[in-house]
């Protein structure tokens, strides 16, 4: 498969923009060619950090620091501000606008219909089956040659479920198109991750971020793991310096945190299950489904009512009943120990 031949033809013959670092790489010398602020930055609370520059638009270190971390190699990452950055940038080196299409199987993470429909690109809506995993016989039959990104999540949000890796595969082996598989849970599903299959899979892009199991939602990070052709066309079309300096500093110092990550996946885990068990036991819910996320999907007797007394006590979860296959489900996050607490002695009134 020849990863070229899906991209737009104005991004391959695309000119992106020359900025002073990428002309003068290095960051040492007197630097009087990108009109900053030589005496100084505003920003005096950390040394070192150099608000006064702007930050390396190639990546360098985070690709390096990120790249070791999960034994990926640097010309396989790149880094978004948030992993919606990455999915409008997919969308807009793949996707003619109001030629192109992408299939979406739903219920799935809203974010990628919205995406598309900013950029004017039709979106082709396939079910789940009914154990949440992907309708193979569907995708197909929707597809054709304007379908040009297939989006999966795994684990999905908001059913909570990995899906089947080899159902993944055999799409991306069968189908000419992109696909890309948002892993922004996978540290709570233990297994299923499917970074190792870039190296044979080279329409496959794995997308990851920093917003759940480390607790770094506020500093918009979010990469992808893909074959460096892919690596190559994000850099040519993103803005020049999308990543900032504060991110790239709470980055670098979060990594050497990385047990405390491990801690609260398992803390989350732990009470993702005792959550459930609780929940199960409730009369105003019919089911709890199983989950490989740090959120549950539940099914109530009536899911607005139940949203409205939680609100009513403060207690905010998400009525994701406007999905299809979703009626009278809602989305409740695992909180820490005494909001699940506090939670579940509301749930428990109900009937
Ligand atoms: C499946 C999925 N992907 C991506 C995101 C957004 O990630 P980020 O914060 O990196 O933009 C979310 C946020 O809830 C999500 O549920």
């Amino acid at each position: 498969m020849e990863i070229k031949n899906l991209v737009r033809k104005n991004i391959l013959n695309l000119k992106p923009y020359t900025s002073a670092r990428d002309i003068y790489e290095s960051d040492k010398g007197i630097l009087l060619d990108a009109n900053e602020n030589s005496w100084g930055s505003t920003f005096t609370e950390i040394n070192g950090l150099n608000l006064n520059r702007y930050p390396d638009p190639h990546q360098k270190d985070l690709r390096y620091l990120v790249g070791k971390y999960l034994s990926v190699g640097p010309e396989n990452l790149f880094f978004g501000v948030g992993s919606d950055e990455i999915i409008d940038l997919l969308i807009r080196i793949f996707c003619d606008p109001g030629k192109d299409k992408a299939i979406i199987p739903e219920p799935t993470y809203g974010m990628y219909k919205v995406a598309c429909d900013i950029n004017n690109v039709e979106t082709i809506t396939v079910l789940l089956n009914d154990k949440f995993q992907l309708d193979l016989k569907e995708i197909k039959n929707h597809y054709d040659e304007n379908v040009k990104i297939i989006f999966l999540c795994s684990p999905n949000n908001p059913t909570g479920n990995l899906l089947n890796k080899n159902d993944v595969v055999s799409l991306c082996k069968e189908l000419n198109s992109i696909i890309i598989v948002d892993e922004a849970y996978i540290d709570f599903a233990g297994d299923g991750a499917l970074i190792d299959e870039i190296k044979y899979l080279p329409n496959l892009i794995v997308l990851r971020t920093f917003s759940k199991a480390w607790g770094l939602a506020g500093i918009r990070l979010g990469y992808c793991i893909a074959n460096s052709e892919v690596i190559n066309y994000l850099f040519k079309v993103k803005a020049p310096y999308n990543i900032n300096s504060l991110t790239r500093y709470a980055l670098e110092s979060s990594l050497k945190n990385s047990a405390l990550k491990e801690k609260y996946i398992k803390g989350i885990v732990k009470e993702r299950e005792r959550l459930k068990n609780q929940l199960e036991t409730s009369s105003a819910i019919i089911k709890v489904y199983e989950s490989d996320a740090n959120f549950l999907l539940v099914k109530c007797k009536d899911g607005k009512a139940v949203q409205a007394k939680l609100a009513e006590k403060g207690i905010i979860v998400r009525d994701r009943s406007t999905q299809p296959m979703l009626e009278n489900c809602l989305r409740i996050s695992v909180g820490n120990e005494e909001e699940n607490d506090l939670l579940w002695d509301e749930i428990k009134k109900l009937v």
